[in-house]
């Protein structure tokens, strides 16, 4: 059940760099985490889907990298649980939180970067499914599946996304793919 609409009146970089003061609490993101944040361009409008725990919308607020940050949990206790992440980190309305599934919240025009990290790859490729605007050259998708890798790389390369690049991170014991995407393409894989 979705709860609460997008808004448009994003956060923008001068309120980020406002809300870093003395008291805030940093996030120090995971290895995986971290592999996915250096992917983002500088002055990104971004949307964290399945974002759980939020660390990742956090630091990027923190950092004061982007322009605009959605994140977005199917799961309003895994929503509540960024909120919290926010709160504890000293920001508290420089997110804009959203219940919903998949991108269903988002509008094209809301973003320039989606990441899906953590996910099954199969979720992963019908969130994509369901919002064929994702196509769209301009998007940068950073996506990383915790199964069904393979499938996944197979419906993008299937369906004309483009996979600029694959990157393998070892974080704790454990190896993560991360796949940069674009729309419509050749399918050329580089490898970071
Ligand atoms: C394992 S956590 C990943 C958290 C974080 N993205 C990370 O990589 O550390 C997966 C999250 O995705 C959410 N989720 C699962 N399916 C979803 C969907 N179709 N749309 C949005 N969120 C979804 C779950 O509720 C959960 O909070």
């Amino acid at each position: 059940m979705l709860s609460e609409p997008c808004r448009s009146d994003a956060p923008c970089f001068a309120l980020c760099k406002a809300l870093t003061t003395d008291h805030m609490r940093f996030i120090k993101l995971p290895k995986r985490l971290k592999a996915i944040a250096d992917l983002i361009d500088d002055g990104a409008c971004v949307v964290d889907v399945g974002t759980d725990h939020g660390f990742l919308p956090v630091y990027l607020i923190q950092t004061c990298s982007v322009k605009r940050v959605f994140a977005t949990d199917i799961s309003a206790a895994s929503l509540d649980k960024a909120r919290r992440t926010a709160e504890e980190s000293g920001i508290t309305d420089a997110i804009i939180f959203s219940v919903a599934q998949g991108l269903d919240r988002i509008a094209p025009t809301d973003v320039d970067t989606i990441v899906i990290a953590g996910l099954g790859g199969e979720t992963i490729l019908d969130i994509l499914k369901d919002a064929p605007w994702t196509m769209c050259r301009k998007i940068k998708l950073i996506l990383q599946p915790q199964s069904k890798t393979d499938l996944l790389c197979r419906f993008l390369y299937d369906t004309g996304y483009k996979i600029n690049a694959t990157k393998s991170v070892m974080d704790r014991g454990k190896n993560y793919t991360i796949i940069y995407s674009t729309g419509a393409g050749s399918g050329n894989v580089d490898f970071l």
